[in-house]
This record gives structure tokens, C-alpha cells and sequence, in this order.
């Protein structure tokens, strides 16, 4: 006991002088929060989602594919809930349910609205644009932290249309200028008119418009093998206010590596002068994870060129310029699309956590979605 209490000062101690502690990432805990594959209603569980509330719980979501585990088809965007920083789940409520549509929704980014207090989904169906016409892209709100949702909203109606997949991951709403409580969603085109669009909200979620657009090329037309497509994506803020977003490299244009985009606007424009290319950041073509929090960028991938295995944890101490040696692998076998949060109060508690969640399997990735509370500093 007294050594918690030590320890507690301490903690608090180096926060407050401004010095932090080594980083030093240590798996506390590990549950699957959806297995594929008998239980009734759904096929295959993928595309996770997780975030934090203002309220400081965590909502965890993913796809319940009902047919099969194909991108098109029907599902039900499913989500669990947890009120004591991931150590327990509500059951499973299904959220929205699209019945028999041959292609369904798709996932999504979630954005809190910590301003409003609102948590803001924002999802497609139809994407595919199998057997059905045109895409549109949707959103749901919850203002009582993610227990009720509201009835789904078509975007399409201010955006114009076009096929665009969100995320899949968060968005944000800035913290900083410019554009301060701008919600900022990030997502992609279709395979052929692909490339990084972000829409954007200046009023809470009520009205939507088209923000920055950085395309593929050639634009519109088939693509072949490395070829320039940005496409699933992952925006985070920094503290001079800037968004970087982290970037499948779809035809693994120049390396099989991630791209970064830069946006110095508030998410109006992507400019092509500020694109780069992250060689450490090594990929095999999949959604990732990434997080901004108190001036480290975390990052997890499945770490290999080629294969979706061996999910990793990285950190940067320097904005993303460059990454720390050590990394910590969180599985070694088949894993995918993974996205990061952290709970925001403040708090002791708080600043020593971050939390995953991935797609996970024995022989293949979409077995189950399991979720990781991650201890900062080595368990201390
Ligand atoms: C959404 O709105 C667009 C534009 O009005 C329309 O074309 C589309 O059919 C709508 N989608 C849904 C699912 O209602
Ligand atoms: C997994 O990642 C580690 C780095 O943490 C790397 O050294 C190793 O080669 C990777 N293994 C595979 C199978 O990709």
C-alpha cells in the first residue's frame, strides 16, 4: 500500500514537472470482444472501432457480417460498452441493422464531439454498388454516452453523392487552431476514384461538407500495381494544430510502406507538397491503428510486407519523424485492422493507459476482434 501511494506521487510528481517517464509499453490485458462464426445471427465479426466518451467509457464496435465474411452483403454494426476502462463489456447491442441489403453498410469512423458531448458514427452502404445504386454515406449519433442511438441520417443529401468508405478508425474534432471543434472525418473512394476525401462539420454534426481531397493516379480509371492509391486512413491532430494522416498504400505506390498526409488547414485541403512516405512504418497493404496522446504518436500495424501478421505497437517521440527501436508485439500469428484510443480526463489512471483493438486469429485474421488495455510505463 505504501508503496502505491509512492508510487502514485511519483507519478503524479513527474507529470506535473513536465518530465516524462521512459516509455516502456507492457500488454496488462487481453479479451475478445466477438468470435466469428456460431452465434446465430452473424457470419464473421470485422472492422473494429474504439474510442473513448467524454463520460470515460469506451465503445468498442465492429461489422456483423450475417451472411459471410465478403464486404458486400447485409450486417449489423454491433457495440459493446465499457464503463471501468475495459475490464468489463456490456453485451453485444446491434445498432443499426440494414435487413437484407445485397451490400449493406460498411464501417466507419467514430467521432466524439467532446464540445457537444455527443459520439458521432458515420458509416456507407451500398459502397460496392452491388446490386444496388447510388452509395450514400450515413451517421448515427448517441448523447447519452453510446447507450441509445439515434435513427440513421443520410449525409449524401449535403455531400452530394459518391462512394466513400470512412475511416475505418476515428475522426477528430480539433482541439487547436485553426478551426477549433471542427469535426474532421478522413476516409476513401472506391478502388478506381480512390484517394484520401475528408468531410467536415462546423456545427456539431448538423451540417456536412466536403473538405480536402488528395486523389489517386490515374484518377478514375484502373489502376495497375504500383500505382499512387491513398486509401484507408487514419487522421490525427497535433499540438501545432496541423492533422497528419497515417495511409494504406493501396498499390503500394513507391514502398510497402504507410503515407502520410499533412493537412495545415483544419482538414480543407491535403496538399501533394506535403506527402511523404514512412520507410520504418513497413506495411502489407491494411487499415492501422494510430494515436496522438500527450505528445507521443502510437502506432500498430501488422509489422511484415507481405503477410497480415504479427500485430506491433510503436511509439514516436517526435511528432512521427522517426519511430523507437523497441517495439511490442501484441500477436504473432494472423492479425489486421486495428485502431487505438485513450481515455482523456486527465487523471493518474488515465494518462497511463491506451487501448487496442484488432482483428485476431489462428489461421486467419477475421476469427475474432479482441481488445488490449496497454499499461505506458512497464506496469508501474
Ligand atoms: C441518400 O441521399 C441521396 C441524395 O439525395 C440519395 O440519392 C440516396 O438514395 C439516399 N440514400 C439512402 C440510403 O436513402
Ligand atoms: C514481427 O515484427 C518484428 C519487430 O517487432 C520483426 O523483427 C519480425 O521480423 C516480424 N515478424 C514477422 C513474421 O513479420
Amino acid at each position: 500500500m505504501a508503496r502505491l501511494v509512492l508510487l502514485t506521487l511519483f507519478f503524479t510528481a513527474a507529470w506535473i514537472s513536465g518530465c516524462s517517464l521512459e516509455i516502456d509499453p507492457l500488454v496488462l490485458e487481453e479479451q475478445l470482444l466477438w468470435v466469428s462464426g456460431g452465434q446465430g445471427q452473424v457470419n464473421t465479426f470485422r472492422i473494429p472501432l474504439l474510442t473513448f466518451t467524454p463520460q470515460g467509457s469506451l465503445l468498442a464496435f465492429s461489422e456483423g457480417r450475417k451472411k459471410s465474411a465478403s464486404d458486400t452483403g447485409a450486417k449489423f454494426i454491433a457495440m459493446r460498452r465499457s464503463t471501468d476502462r475495459g475490464y468489463t463489456w456490456s453485451p453485444t447491442a446491434f445498432i443499426v441493422d440494414d435487413g437484407q441489403q445485397p451490400d449493406g453498410l460498411n464501417l466507419g469512423s467514430v467521432v466524439v464531439d467532446e464540445e457537444f458531448g455527443s459520439i458521432i458514427l458515420v458509416y456507407s452502404v451500398c459502397f460496392h454498388e452491388y446490386q444496388c445504386k447510388p452509395s450514400s454515406t450515413m451517421m448515427v449519433q448517441s448523447l447519452d454516452d453510446g447507450l441509445s442511438w439515434s435513427k440513421p441520417r443520410n449525409l449524401s443529401t449535403q455531400l452530394g453523392v459518391k462512394a466513400f468508405a470512412p475511416g475505418p478508425g476515428f475522426g477528430i474534432q480539433k482541439r487547436y487552431e485553426p478551426a477549433k471543434g471542427r469535426l474532421v472525418v478522413c476516409g476513401h473512394g472506391t478502388l478506381e476514384g480512390d484517394g484520401v476525401f475528408c468531410i467536415l462539420s462546423d456545427d456539431h454534426g448538423k451540417s456536412w461538407y466536403n473538405g480536402a481531397a488528395l486523389k489517386s493516379i490515374p484518377y478514375n480509371q484502373p489502376k495497375k500495381s504500383q500505382d499512387f492509391n491513398p486509401d484507408e486512413c487514419q487522421p490525427l491532430e497535433l499540438s501545432d494544430g496541423s492533422i497528419v494522416i497515417n495511409v494504406r498504400n493501396q498499390n503500394n505506390y513507391h514502398c510497402k510502406c504507410r503515407v502520410i498526409v499533412h493537412s495545415y488547414d483544419g482538414g480543407l485541403t491535403l496538399p501533394i507538397d506535403y506527402v511523404r512516405f514512412d520507410y520504418e512504418l513497413i506495411d502489407p497493404v491494411v487499415a492501422a491503428g494510430a494515436l496522438e496522446k500527450d505528445e507521443v504518436i502510437y502506432f500498430t500495424n501488422p509489422l511484415n510486407q507481405v503477410h497480415r501478421v504479427n500485430l506491433t505497437l510503436r511509439w514516436s517521440l517526435d511528432h512521427g519523424k522517426s519511430w523507437e527501436k523497441k517495439a511490442v508485439q501484441i500477436w504473432p500469428g494472423p492479425s489486421a485492422y486495428s485502431c487505438l484510443t485513450s481515455l482523456k480526463s486527465g487523471s493518474g489512471e488515465d494518462r497511463r493507459y491506451i487501448y487496442v483493438i484488432y482483428e485476431k486469429g489462428h489461421k486467419n485474421y477475421d476469427e475474432t476482434v479482441s481488445f488490449v488495455k496497454i499499461h505506458l510505463y512497464g506496469g508501474l
